[in-house]
Order: structure tokens, then C-alpha cells, then sequence
């Protein structure tokens, strides 16, 4: 903020508190600028690079989200390590059918694969075999706890083809142009930066590599997940096409979720 107005050099008695008024003023301003930015800390707004704070605005929370807003939709709480089992419950196969999701998704021998928001890695054991031993999946968590029972879990069924990376909630900390197949099963609606985390998970993809959103369906009211843990496939294609992302396909023939696939655009 420039302070060197003319009106600062007044010698009168009332110079003092005219001189103030525009500092306190200013902070105040300043105050009520980073409680409201996206990060809730103020180096966005020193950062040509980064977007601008109105990308993320606040209300105060609903139940199960975290009270921030991006293009229209509450970012939901993270689903806690206590809830591993829930990912494990055996009649997941039934409710969600994930075997059916991974042969949609046609993944190829060899194949790297970012499993972002990996869990227990319940998903990411139904891929491997579908990459073998030439393929790689780059498991991604921002909670420790999660990474230590898929450790567990991996060793118990001799798998050795997953990786964990132990991310942050604006990167997945994925090498540069590596991954063939991003997939995030129940676990994009969660990310409190949206935003960032398409832009470093763009950043990891190869031209032509495809990024998989598995989302339940918000549109279907038979489908009895928190509203905030739902995403309607528009919203999902809003978020998505800031980046450079191509929407592909959308399948609908889960029980309760999308399978809505893009393509990272060469050049990007
Ligand atoms: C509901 S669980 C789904 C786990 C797994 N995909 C599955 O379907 O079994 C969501 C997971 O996403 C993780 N998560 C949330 N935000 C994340 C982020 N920014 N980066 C990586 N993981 C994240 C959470 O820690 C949690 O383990």
C-alpha cells in the first residue's frame, strides 16, 4: 500500500490521528482480505502465479463440510484413518461393484498409476494385477496412518508394485509427466484445494494420460451418501476443465457412482 500522499505532511494538532487513520484503515483491510482468501494465509495475494482469493470464499460450516466454497460446492471433511475399515467392509463389492470400476477403466500392462487418496489401498490391490510387474502405482495420502496400514495390508498379499507417497493437501508430490492413469475413488469432493491439487496432479500426467474421477452420483436421490460427499457430473466437469483436462466419457453403470474420464491435452 503507497503512504506517501500529500495529505500525510499536515502539521495541525489533528495530524496525528490523520496520519494513523490510513494505516489502521489499511490493516484492517489487509485483515479482513487474507481471513477471507482461500488458504487463510496471505502469500496468494504475493503470488502472480497462483489464482486469484475469490477462487475460494467461506460460510460457516455445514455438518460435514470444512465451510469453504469453490465454483458453487461445500469441500467436504477428509474421511479420518478411524473410517479404514469402512473402505475394507466386505460388502463394498456388491454396493459399489469395484471390480466391474477397474475393468472399465482398461488400464494396460505397464502402466503408472496415481491412486490419489489411496486409503487402505482397497482400489489399488484390484489394480495391480492389471499393471504387472512392469507397472507402477504411485499410492498418494496426506495421512500417514492410511500409508502405514496399506503398507501392512500390501505386504500381507505380496504386492510390490505400489509406491506410497505421503502428499500434501495441495500436492501429490508426483514426478513430472509419469502417470499414464490418475484415479481418485470417493476422494476428489474431500480435497480442501481443488484447485492446486488438479494443477500439480496435471503437472504429473503424460500427454494423452487419463485422470479418473469416481464420484457418487449427486443427481440420483436413491443413492443415500452425505449430499457433501456426492458430486453431479457437471460440477465434476466445471472443476475439471479449468485445467488442461478434455472430458472423455462418463460411465453410469455403477450402483451408486460416476466413473467420469478426462484426458491431460498435449501441449499443456
Ligand atoms: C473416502 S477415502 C477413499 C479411499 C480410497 N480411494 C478408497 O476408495 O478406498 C478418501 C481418502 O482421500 C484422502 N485424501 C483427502 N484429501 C487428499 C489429498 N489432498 N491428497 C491425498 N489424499 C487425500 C483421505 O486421507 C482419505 O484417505
Amino acid at each position: 500500500m503507497k503512504i506517501n500522499s500529500p495529505r500525510f505532511v499536515d502539521k495541525t494538532p489533528m495530524s496525528g490521528i490523520i496520519k494513523v487513520f490510513p494505516f489502521v484503515v489499511g490493516i484492517l483491510f489487509l485483515l479482513n482480505y487474507t481471513a477471507t482468501t482461500p488458504h487463510g494465509d496471505s502469500h496468494t495475494e504475493t503470488d502472480p502465479t497462483r489464482p486469484a482469493s475469490t477462487l475460494y470464499t467461506k460460510q460457516p460450516r455445514s455438518r460435514d463440510g470444512i465451510g469453504k466454497i469453490y465454483m458453487g460446492r461445500e469441500i467436504s471433511q477428509v474421511m479420518g484413518h478411524l473410517g479404514a475399515d469402512w473402505l475394507e467392509r466386505p460388502q463394498r463389492e456388491r454396493e459399489e461393484m469395484p471390480t466391474h470400476l477397474i475393468e472399465l477403466i482398461n488400464f494396460k500392462e505397464g502402466d503408472v498409476v496415481a491412486d490419489i487418496g489411496i486409503g487402505t489401498g482397497y482400489i489399488a490391490r484390484r489394480i495391480s494385477p492389471k499393471i504387472g510387474d512392469t507397472g507402477l502405482i504411485y499410492g498418494v495420502e496426506i495421512q500417514q496412518e492410511m500409508l502405514d496400514i496399506l503398507d501392512v495390508k500390501m505386504k500381507e498379499v505380496g504386492i510390490k508394485n505400489i509406491k506410497g507417497i505421503l502428499g500434501t493437501i495441495e500436492d501429490p508430490k508426483l514426478p513430472p509427466n509419469s502417470v499414464d492413469v490418475a484415479i481418485m475413488v470417493d476422494v476428489y469432493h474431500e480435497f480442501s484445494h481443488p484447485y492446486e491439487m488438479m494443477q500439480n496432479i496435471c503437472r504429473g500426467m503424460k500427454p494423452g494420460g487419463r485422470v479418473v474421477f469416481v464420484e457418487y452420483r449427486a443427481e440420483d436421490p436413491s443413492v443415500l451418501i452425505k449430499p457433501l460427499h456426492k458430486m453431479s457430473e457437471l460440477q465434476v466437469i466445471k472443476e475439471a476443465t479449468p485445467h488442461p483436462l478434455a472430458w472423455v466419457e462418463t460411465f453410469d453403470e455403477l450402483p451408486q457412482q460416476h466413473v467420469i474420464i478426462f484426458e491431460k491435452i498435449a501441449g499443456d
